[in-house]
């Protein structure tokens, strides 16, 4: 939820017109983030001052007012070091509005300007504090205190440093955040730390590092504000080398697709961490120590490629997503699945398969897409693993103060590994004691690095605010790990093979039925002005039929509703009428003639369905005029063949309501607050 991206370029000459190029690529990049409003803050041809624009909308409204703001020459005119932050929205706090977009400042005087990803929770005290003081507040947001904050710090300590000063801030804040600081105060420097939110460093030098790692700096107080304290300096330890480099250029992001086109190395920053460059020199530093800090932070080299994060020929990325499919399943499998010695192995976990074989029960937990390849693979892992297995939201599960035991495992499902109802439930299980799986397609993300252990799932960058490949990269790879808990099963053998049979031919069968694409492009053109469309089917292919729903909701705001065929006669039947849009999977496998009897209960109510069932199957399709076939697979894999006719219907439907496909309202790919 919102974008932040700052730059810093130290001893490499730039104009202000480059820099502002490269804010507004670094929030294009971040914009499925958010994308209620947009701004950026740079200094004035002087430097004496910070230059603000902000736009409601998305970034290419800001781009648009920036081509218009900063035509003249001056901004043309090199400057040797200069920092400038850019900010992309995703509402909490105020209406989307350019009173409530980022930058906050501090005062008329843009003395400190903040951009801020999270929620400043204790806002309201904050905000008490500095009104009493004499500060007046323009906008709604939670942000606009930590800017007024910093300065009345500034104010009060004249001699702290830049950092010093975001830090004893950020003490007295309460809640999730990744910001990025820039003063008029302290030219060229910028100061950024996150708690709960995401945020990285990218470096950028002509040669490379003498080192890999940036040691730590420690502080040593942690005190709150109370109403008249002067706060107390904090003290900082001296084993503190910093990275000097001379001409260097550094990038604060969200995430890595806002770097990566500048460079391949970056500090992914824990929560705490204040990085604070000063005279082209990154230091990191840590409020206070506790026992399993590290000594340095590490930098990564980034393995994404910038093709990754492009459009491509694809109208829109979650098309392009979802014909990556064929690949990004293969890529799951990758090293992982040896079809000639029928044989898996997940490195990310296997150390723990014999604890996890001993477990009392496994818990899937995940939000939204993540959540339905939980309700995907569930019947398998039960079946794989003869343990109970748990499905559970998120957010349900923590309102519940859910048991859970030393003895269970919990795998947190997330596409983006930065969910923060899924972060927190994580966190929630770990004080518990129980094992923590992350099934994450972050590298490096929250998730990631909080789990125990955990399997990539190694989709690739997906940018479109739908989720499309990671459902069914997390499908495989709850598969996989399925098959993992199997292996030494006797009874289960031929079942394993019949699985691993169907996994070695997905990839083809996934290409068939992306063949459907004009078909489902017709029957778009059918359904796209109705209000609503009810999706139906049992076993296997509930989760498809719930995924369905939550892609055609969330892309094309009609009302869609994923059923479980057996409890049509319970309620559901009653909305079925000749008019009523109903799509029904009904597929060869045991639940068939239950889905079969559904079938008849919606079609003796006048009821026209469109049907999903294998190729061939004339039986079924006499049933229906309307119906899309798919190639036949094992039964536990055809979840992952039904989902793609109805991600390609949702898009086309999106298509044809001149919906935004990437970005549809309201909504953001990221979703970091609870
Ligand atoms: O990044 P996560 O997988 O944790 O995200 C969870 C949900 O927010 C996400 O799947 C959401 O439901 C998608 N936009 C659905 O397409």
């Amino acid at each position: 939820m919102c974008g932040i991206f700052a730059y810093l370029n130290y001893l490499t000459p730039k104009s202000r017109l480059e820099v502002l190029d490269l804010l507004v690529t670094g929030l294009k990049r971040l914009e499925y983030r958010g994308y209620d409003s947009t701004g950026v803050a740079i200094d004035s041809p002087d430097s004496k001052n910070i230059v603000m624009v902000k736009r409601t909308g998305k970034v290419k409204v800001l781009e648009d007012a920036i081509l218009e703001h900063f035509s003249g020459g001056e901004y043309s005119e090199p400057v040797m070091t200069h920092i400038g932050i850019a900010h992309t929205r995703w509402a909490t706090h105020g209406v989307p509005c350019e009173r409530n977009s980022h930058p906050h400042r501090s005062d008329e005087g843009n003395g400190f300007v903040v951009v801020h990803n999270g929620i400043i929770t204790n806002y309201n005290d904050v905000k008490t504090f500095l009104a009493k003081r004499g500060y007046e507040f323009e906008s709604d947001t939670d942000t606009e205190v930590f800017a007024k904050l910093v300065h009345h710090l500034w104010k009060t300590h004249p001699t702290y440093s830049f950092r010093e000063l975001v830090e004893q801030a950020i003490l007295q804040v309460e809640g999730a955040f990744a910001i990025a600081v820039k003063s008029k105060h302290f030219p060229g420097e910028c100061v950024a730390s996150r708690r709960s939110s995401p945020l990285l460093v990218g470096i950028k030098t002509k040669t490379r590092l003498a080192t890999d790692h940036i040691p730590i700096l420690y502080g040593k107080d942690d005190k709150k504000l109370t109403s008249d304290q002067v706060l107390p300096r904090s003290d900082s330890t001296s084993e503190f080398m910093p990275l000097e480099e001379k001409e260097v250029e550094y990038f604060f992001a969200s995430d890595a697709s806002a770097v990566i086109e500048h460079t391949n190395r970056v500090i992914y920053l824990e929560d705490d961490d204040v990085a604070a460059v000063r005279d082209g020199t990154l230091s990191i530093h840590r409020l206070k120590k506790s026992l399993d800090d590290p000594h340095a932070r590490e930098i990564t080299t980034l393995k994404m490629e910038i093709q990754q994060i492009m459009k491509g020929n694809y109208d829109y990325f979650m098309q392009k997503e979802i014909f990556e499919q064929p690949d990004s399943v293969v890529n799951t499998m990758r090293g992982r699945v040896r079809f000639d010695g029928n044989a898996i192995v997940l490195g990310g976990i296997k150390d723990y398969i014999p604890e996890i074989k001993r477990c009392r029960r496994l818990m899937l937990i995940g939000c939204g897409t993540s959540y339905h390849s939980a309700v995907a693979t569930r019947q398998l892992l039960e079946e794989l693993t003869e343990l109970p297995v748990m499905v559970e939201l998120a957010s349900d599960f923590l309102d519940r103060n859910t048991p859970i035991f030393r003895d269970d495992v919990c795998f947190f499902i997330s596409q983006s590994g930065e969910t923060a109802d899924t972060l927190m439930a994580l966190r929630y299980c770990k004080q518990r004691g129980a094992l923590i799986v992350g099934i994450t397609n972050t590298v490096g993300s929250s998730i990631c690095r909080e789990s125990h252990c955990g399997v990539h799932i190694n989709a690739g960058p997906e940018i479109g605010v739908a989720s499309t490949k990671a459902y069914t990269s997390q499908f495989i790879s709850l598969v996989m790990f399925a098959l993992v808990m199997s292996e030494d099963r006797l009874s289960l053998q031929q079942r394993r093979l019949e699985i691993l049979q169907a996994l070695s031919n997905l990839a083809d069968q996934i290409r068939e039925v992306l063949k459907l694409d004009s078909k489902v492009q017709e029957l778009a053109k059918d359904l796209y002005q109705h209000k609503s469309l009810l999706i139906m089917g049992r076993g296997y292919n509930f989760a498809t039929c719930l995924e369905g729903a939550l892609k055609v909701k969330e892309l094309t705001y009609m009302h869609s509703e994923g059923i479980m065929a057996g409890e049509l006669k319970h309620g559901p039947l009653a909305l079925v009428d000749g008019s009523m849009p109903v799509l029904m999977i009904v597929l060869r496998d045991p639940v068939y003639v239950k889905c079969m009897n559904a079938l008849q209960q919606v079609t003796s109510r006048k009821g026209c369905p469109v049907i999903i069932c294998e190729e061939g199957d004339e039986e079924t399709k006499a049933f229906s005029s309307r119906h899309l076939e798919i190639p036949r697979t094992v039964d536990c894999l055809q979840g992952i063949l039904t989902v793609i006719p109805m991600q390609l219907l949702s898009y086309h439907i999106a298509v044809l309501r001149g919906c935004d496909v990437d970005c549809p309202r309201n909504l953001a790919k990221s979703v970091t607050v609870e």
